[in-house]
Parts: structure tokens; sequence; C-alpha cells
């Protein structure tokens, strides 16, 4: 016998034996839009190394808010940037700092029609930059953090925020996080825990959208890049705590850690598209290297494929747009 008879391409023959036999969905639903809303600004402002993202005004933030839900995007994770910042991070709690008075605005505007979720970190508010408060020798003092964040999930529940992604990896985050949502009655108050996230050059792009001062790094408390069981031991401990969903950050370079994860997770699995991986594939489409929105669909058919049942993803209108197109 000279020809085989299993032939794999009699399956790929048409678009529509293709679109039959795709293992892989990816539909607006499955994404999730983060924003920038910067605090005082009249006109959004463009991020340099983001092309295409901005930091809104409270104004854009509500229209582009609602853009994405008319696209059909999953959800929205919303980013404050402070026109002051401190040492313990003040403007994360109070009522009226940009990112809850943000929260406030969103809510009004979208409802119940997607999910309003909020980042729930310091370093955006701090001074120093780093995601907690400091002790007296200049390190990261995990647990008087926690208390910090307990203060800041409560105010963004408060203030509407759906879902909480409590982004700052300090132990016992997620339970300190559903203790404090529970006393003051918010049961329904969902959390998005970043249960595996790593230390990572792909935040370099974000750090520009939220002017953080942050001097040196963050890996005493990010993961190390080298580890993937050390997620499968985040993973045990965030779903002891409460954990609504776990997420998994960076997704490209960490696509063996977010199977890992997928296959033995009970709880829907998220991860996130950062801002590096944006800034990639826009800055070699504006080269004329690759084709820009085939790559993109490329990468998020591939984190959906690894195990994602959310994305995270800078490109989630456009995406959705397309999507709906189809
Ligand atoms: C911390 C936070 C970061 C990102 C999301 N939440 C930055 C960091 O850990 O340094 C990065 C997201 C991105 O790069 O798109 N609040």
């Amino acid at each position: 016998m000279g020809f085989p008879s299993s032939r794999p391409r009699r399956l790929r023959t048409t678009p529509a034996l293709r679109r039959l036999v795709a293992e892989t969905d990816l539909r607006p639903r499955h994404l999730v839009l983060p924003m920038f809303v910067r605090e005082g600004a009249s006109e959004p402002v463009p991020i340099a190394s983001m092309p295409g993202v901005v930091q809104h005004t409270r104004d854009t933030l509500r229209k582009a808010a609602a853009e994405a839900v008319s696209a059909g995007v999953g959800g929205l994770m919303l980013f404050g940037v402070p026109a002051h910042k401190d040492a313990s991070g003040s403007g994360a709690v109070d009522p009226d700092g940009v990112l809850n008075v943000a929260l406030r605005d969103v809510r009004a505007e979208v409802g119940d029609a997607t999910v309003v979720m909020a980042d729930t970190c310091l370093d955006e508010f701090t001074d120093h930059g780093h995601c907690g408060v400091l002790d007296a020798d200049g390190r990261v003092d995990n647990d008087a953090t926690l208390a910090v964040y307990a203060d800041m999930a409560v105010a963004q529940v408060e203030a509407g925020a759906h879902m909480l992604g409590p982004s700052g990896m300090m132990d016992g985050q997620v339970g300190v996080i559903r203790e404090a949502l529970d006393a003051a009655g918010h049961t329904d108050a969902a959390i998005f825990a970043y249960t595996a996230k790593y230390t990572s050059a792909f935040y370099g792009p974000f750090r520009d959208a939220v002017e953080s001062s942050l001097q040196g790094d963050r890996k005493t408390y990010q993961q190390d890049g080298a580890n993937v069981r050390e997620s499968l031991r985040e993973l045990a401990l965030d779903l002891a705590e409460g954990a609504d969903l776990v997420m998994v950050k960076p997704a490209m370079a960490y696509l063996d850690v977010l199977r890992a994860v997928a296959e033995v997770s009970d709880v829907p699995v998220g991860a996130y598209q950062v801002s590096g991986e944006y800034a990639m594939i826009e800055a070699a489409a504006a080269n004329g290297w690759l084709e820009r929105d085939r790559a993109i669909l490329e990468t998020l058919t591939g984190i959906r494929r690894a195990g994602a049942d959310v994305v995270l993803t800078y490109w989630a209108t456009e995406v959705a747009h397309r999507l709906a197109a189809e």
C-alpha cells in the first residue's frame, strides 16, 4: 500500500469542514478588557509602549466600557492611575480615590451587562511602587499589606465591582479578602485570584501605563519563571481560601503552567495576555513583520487551547467585534 488510508488533510478541505471539527472556540464572552483611568485627565493619554491603548478620562472610560459591552466582551478589569501616591497607597481605600470613582462610573454605565472587575493591589497607589506596604527595613510586609487589601476590597465592591482581582501575590490575600467581604455582607462579590503570577519582563509597558514608580523588582513576591510545581501549591492555597476563578499570568511564556493549572482546577481558569505580549505584536506589525490580525487571533486561540476559560487581553473589544462579524 503506497497510499495512506488515514488522511488528516481530508478534514481540512473546506472552511465548513474546518469549522465543523474545530476543537477550540473563541467568543467575545471569553475576553476581559483591562482598562486604565487617570485621575484628573481631561483628554485620553496615549501609552507610548502600548499603541492603541490609553489612560482614560472618566468620560472616555464610560464610553469605552459601553462599547465593550456592545461588542459582547465578558468582563472589564479596571486599573487606576492616581494623581498622588504615598507610602501606604491610601488612594486605594479612599472611596473618592480614582479607581473607586471609576468603578462607580462604569457600574452606573453598564449595570450587570458585563462583569465589572477591579485590580485589588497597591502598586499603582504607592510612591515606592511596590504591591504592598513596606516594613522598617524597606521590605514588603505581607501581613500589614493584607489588612490594607481587606479595606481596599470592601471599598471596591461598595463602589460597584462585581469581582476583585488581587494581583499582589501576598500570601493569604484571597482568604483575607473573602473574610472581609463576607463580614461586610458582600457574599456575592467574587474573587478572581491571580494564582500563578510570575516576575516578568513582559509587564514593562504596563508600568508605563500606570506610571509606576517602582525601583528594583518584585522577585520576593512574584513567582520565579523556573517553577511550575509552585503554581500548583499556589492553586491549592487559593482554592482553599475561597477563590472563585484562578489566573495564570503572563500567558504566552507560561502556557505549560496554564495547562497544568487547568487540568486540576475545579474553578474556571483565566490567563492574562499582558502588556508586553500586546506590545510585541503591535511593534512587529507596525514594522510589517507579521500579519497583525491573524497573529492576534492565533495567540488568543492558543491561550484558550492551553486551558483558559477566560482571557484578559487589551485587544478584547476589537477582537469581540471581529468575532461577532464572523
Ligand atoms: C499589579 C499588576 C501588574 C500587572 C497587572 N497587575 C504589574 C506588575 O505586577 O508589575 C501587569 C499587567 C500587564 O503587564 O499587562 N497591580
